[in-house]
C-alpha cells in the first residue's frame, strides 16, 4: 500500500504516517508571553469580546505563526465560550481567571442548539479568516473543552478548586450531572463539527481537570462522555484527527486511549515515555510533553528536557508540545530556542 503524505508533518503524524520533519506546536502559543498579544488584548476590551471579534482573534491566532517556525496553528478562543453560549454568565477577571455564576443542575441551560451555534458563530468566522490567511502553509487546530472540565467550571464557578462540589454531585445526583454532561456532549460535537466545516484540519478536546478521579468516576464522567462526543462527531461526518488531552489521567490514559476513539493522545508532563510505552499501543500517535517550567527556565534545562522528551518517544508517531500551556512569564526567545532544539535534534 502506498501511503500518500498530506504535505503537512503535523497531519501526517496525527494519522500515524511517517514524517521526516518532527512536528511542533505549543498549547497557549497565542497568549500573554507575547508583547504583540498584550498590545492586541489591550485594544480588545474584555477577554470574551476579544474571542468574539474575528479580526482580532484571527490576528492573535497568527501572531505566533509569524514569529516562530511552528507546524500548526490553534484557533484563538476559549473552552468557556460553550457555557457562555448556553446562557451562563462568564467573566474573566484580571489575576483571578474565569468566574461563572455556578449552577446546581441543567435547568437554566439552553437546549436550543441552533441558537447556541449562532452565538458561537464568530469563532467559525475566525477559523475561515485564519485558514484563508494561512493559505495551506500550516493546518489549523480547532478545540473545545472536555465535557467534565467544562462542567466543573459551570458547577464550581471557577477553576483551581478541589472540584468537591462537582465530585459530590457525581455521587449524590448522578442523573443531574449526566444531564449537564449530555448537553455539553451535544453542544461540543456540533461546535467542533462547525469548526471543521469552517476549515479546522484537526480538533483537540482539552480535558484539563481529568486528574484526581477514582477509576469508576473517571470512566463515567470522563471516558464515557468523551467516547460519545467522538462517536457523535463521526456521525456528523467529521473525519479529521481528534486529539484527546486527559490532563492528570495517570495510568488511566490507557483506558481513555482504548475506549474514547481519539486518534492522538496528548500527554501532560507527568506521563513518562517508558510508562506510556508500556500502557499505549506503539502505533498510537502521542503529543507532548515537555515541562512548561523548563520553557520558563530555558537554556540547558530546556535543551535537556527537549532531548529527554524526543529520545523517550523516538520510534513512535510523536508531535512535540508542552505538557500544559505556555506560562505568561516565558521569554519569547525561549520558544524560538525550543523550536531550534527540536529542529537540531538527531
Ligand atoms: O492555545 C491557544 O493559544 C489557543 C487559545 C486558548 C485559550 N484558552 C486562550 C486563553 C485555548 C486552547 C484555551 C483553553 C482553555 N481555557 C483551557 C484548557 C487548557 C488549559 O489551560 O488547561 C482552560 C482550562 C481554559 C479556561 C481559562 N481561560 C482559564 C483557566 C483562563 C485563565 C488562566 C490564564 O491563563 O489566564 C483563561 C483565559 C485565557 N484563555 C487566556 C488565553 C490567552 C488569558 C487571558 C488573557 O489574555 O487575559
Amino acid at each position: 500500500m502506498v501511503i500518500v503524505s498530506t504535505g503537512h508533518c503535523f497531519l501526517d503524524i496525527c494519522s500515524g504516517r511517517e514524517s521526516l520533519r518532527k512536528p511542533i506546536w505549543l498549547m497557549r502559543q497565542a497568549g500573554r508571553y507575547l508583547p504583540e498579544y498584550r498590545e492586541l488584548r489591550s485594544r480588545a476590551g474584555g477577554f470574551l469580546e476579544f474571542c468574539y471579534a474575528p479580526a482580532l482573534a484571527a490576528e492573535a491566532t497568527l501572531q505566533p505563526m509569524r514569529r516562530f517556525d511552528l507546524d500548526a496553528a490553534i484557533v484563538f478562543a476559549d473552552i468557556l465560550l460553550v457555557p457562555h453560549a448556553m446562557g451562563m454568565n462568564v467573566r474573566f477577571v484580571e489575576g483571578e481567571g474565569p468566574l461563572l455564576d455556578p449552577i446546581a443542575s441543567s435547568s437554566g441551560l439552553s437546549r436550543d442548539f441552533s441558537r447556541i451555534l449562532d452565538r458561537l458563530s464568530p469563532v467559525f468566522e475566525t477559523i475561515e479568516r485564519v485558514t484563508h490567511e494561512l493559505r495551506g502553509q500550516a493546518p489549523l487546530i480547532g478545540f473545545c473543552g472536555g465535557p467534565w472540565t467544562v462542567a466543573t467550571y459551570m458547577l464550581e464557578g471557577k477553576g483551581g478548586t478541589t472540584k468537591e462540589f462537582s465530585r459530590r454531585l457525581a455521587y449524590e445526583k448522578p442523573a443531574d450531572l449526566a444531564e449537564i454532561l449530555d448537553l455539553l456532549v451535544e453542544a461540543s460535537a456540533l461546535y467542533l463539527a462547525r469548526q471543521v466545516k469552517a476549515g479546522a484540519a484537526a480538533v483537540q478536546i482539552f480535558e484539563s481537570w481529568a486528574g484526581g478521579l477514582p477509576p469508576e468516576l473517571f470512566h463515567r464522567i470522563v471516558i464515557d462522555p468523551t467516547r460519545r462526543l467522538v462517536a457523535r462527531l463521526r456521525e456528523l461526518g467529521v473525519t479529521v484527527p481528534i486529539i484527546g488531552f486527559p490532563r492528570g489521567a495517570g495510568m488511566k490514559i490507557a483506558d481513555y486511549a482504548a475506549q474514547t476513539g481519539v486518534n492522538v493522545l496528548a500527554l501532560d508532563e507527568e506521563a513518562g515515555a517508558d510508562g506510556v510505552a508500556r500502557l499505549l499501543p506503539a502505533s498510537l500517535p502521542v503529543q507532548g510533553n515537555i515541562d512548561p517550567q523548563a520553557l520558563v527556565i530555558g537554556g540547558d534545562v530546556l535543551r535537556s528536557a527537549v532531548r529527554t522528551c524526543m529520545d523517550g518517544f523516538h520510534g513512535r508517531p510523536h508531535i512535540v508540545n508542552l505538557g500544559h500551556g505556555i506560562r505568561p512569564e516565558v521569554p519569547p526567545q525561549h520558544v524560538a530556542d525550543l523550536i531550534s532544539f527540536v529542529r537540531d535534534y538527531s
